[in-house]
């Protein structure tokens, strides 16, 4: 007997079902995030139409999967190698970042290499998408186009046509008829994802679906979205900066260290295959507070600057902002240099930024974020030829870190004539690229700089 359509509350950061209202939501602790919908009781998502038979072990074939080429080099390394057949790739970004721009580029490559691709838009015109494509120079017969939003239509769609390769722009803009929530809500972008993931699965073939991230930096309905792809990529990036970052959170096909570096141009996005010299090319020489380090992104070496200002504080707890570094592990860094090497940094505001808007999680990088915020705090430069490496450890000690020797090759490479790095990667060096210097403990680092 059909049930009938039931009205539930559902959290629309974490999707948390809950048949009253509640003004917080008890899963992901998020306030005012409860939204009424009404859907069909039974999502289709645990359909039956094709059942599968379990096979031993052994008589699968482990053939090195397939990877597609998207024909962009930087793309192709964030998802492992390329595009996987039959695999769903999420991509998430604020708006205006460039998603469209990039799935549109991607899917001309495959497009040229004699793949049938599809472009489903639900927010753009075919005539708005057309010049786009007129700017990218993207157009080809066998790419096609289709603006609509209803699940349904799209599925007999693909039907219709033998495509390879889809892009869903963007999720929050599709529906299905099988629920009467609005689209966008967390109940359709679950029940239209899974579709798409069986689609997927089913016909081999490869989807790579665009969501808008919130104010917070999620996507819409992240945490369930998230387990059903494969491959969940962030496309990043500053306001008023060119340059993109995309980034790996999730893939089952490959590693999330790595990173993509592309450039916004007037002709759309290009890739930037030396990533060290975009983010050195605005770096200021003989300034106090600006550090290099050679931080790694996956298997990549790239140089980045570190910039920390200090200025004296006119608050009873003065401010410690941090951008592109854990604010703990600031924290923690600046109580050592306070304990260890006696700055007074009690009564100063403290303000530190890793140039370029990236992400740096390795502690790598503790030894630049030290000497950054002292060389401020101070009013002493470091000399610009110099690079810094090394995890600064409680007692001020600066421990080992890994793969020192690309890096300095990488420093090298870009024109650096002397390294600062632990004692302990120095013994097992056996050649090194640059002037290096070995220390064991912060005060040394100091000495020496300062
Ligand atoms: P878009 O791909 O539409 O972003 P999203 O899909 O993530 O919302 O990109 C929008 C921005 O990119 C827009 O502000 C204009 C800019 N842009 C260029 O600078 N050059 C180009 O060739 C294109 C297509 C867009
Ligand atoms: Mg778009």
């Amino acid at each position: 007997m059909a049930k009938e359509a039931k009205v539930q509350f559902i959290c629309q950061e974490c999707g948390y079902c809950s048949p009253k209202w509640l003004g917080k939501c008890p899963d992901c602790g998020g306030w005012n995030t409860f939204v009424e919908e009404i859907s069909s009781l039974k999502p289709s998502s645990t359909s039956l139409d094709t059942p599968s038979t379990p096979i031993p072990i052994t008589q699968i074939d482990s053939l090195k999967l397939p990877r597609l080429k998207t024909g962009l080099l930087e793309l192709d390394r964030v998802l492992g190698g390329g595009l996987v057949p039959g695999s769903v790739v999420l991509i998430g970004g604020a708006p205006g970042i460039g998603k469209s721009t990039l799935t549109l580029q991607a899917l001309f490559n495959l497009t040229k290499q004699g793949l049938n691709t599809l472009y489903v838009s639900g927010e753009e015109s075919a005539t708005q998408i057309k010049l786009r494509a007129e700017r990218l120079h993207v157009e080809h017969p066998r790419l096609y186009l289709l603006t609509e939003t209803a699940l349904e239509h799209i599925l007999s769609s693909i039907e219709k046509i033998d495509v390879q390769i889809v892009v869903i722009d963007s999720i929050q803009t599709m529906f299905t008829t099988a629920l009467t929530s609005a689209p966008g809500s967390v109940s359709q972008v679950r029940e239209v994802t899974g579709k798409l993931v069986r689609l997927a699965k089913n016909r081999n073939i490869s989807i790579f679906i665009v969501g808008h991230v919130t104010k917070e930096g999620a996507i819409a309905g992240p945490r369930m979205l998230e387990h059903m792809v494969d491959t969940v990529l962030y496309f990043e990036g500053e306001k008023g900066h060119p340059h993109r970052i995309l980034c790996a959170v999730k893939n089952r096909f490959g590693s999330t260290n790595e990173i993509g570096v592309f450039e916004m141009q007037e002709y759309g996005l290009v890739e930037v295959n030396n990533p060290s010299e975009l983010f050195l090319a605005e770096r200021p020489v003989n300034t106090s507070g600006s550090v290099i380090v050679p931080i790694l992104e996956g298997s990549r070496p790239i140089l980045i600057e570190l910039q920390a200002l200090t200025s004296p504080s006119f608050l009873a707890m003065p401010r410690r902002t941090s951008i592109g570094v854990d604010p703990y592990r600031l924290n923690l860094l600046v109580a050592i240099l306070e304990k260890k090497v006696g700055l007074n940094l009690g009564q100063q505001d403290i303000f530190f930024n890793v140039a370029g808007g990236v992400k740096i999680e390795e502690p790598a990088a503790d030894l630049g974020i030290v000497t950054a915020i002292a060389s401020s705090f101070l009013n002493k430069p470091i000399p610009p030829q110099w690079v810094l490496l090394g995890e600064v450890g409680l007692t001020g000690e600066v421990r080992a870190i890994t793969q020192a020797e690309i890096r300095l090759i990488e420093a090298e490479k870009m024109g650096f004539k002397q390294c600062i790095i632990p004692q302990s990667n120095l013994k097992h060096l056996k050649k090194t690229p640059l002037p290096t210097i070995g220390i064991h403990k912060i005060e040394k680092a100091f000495e020496v700089l300062f």
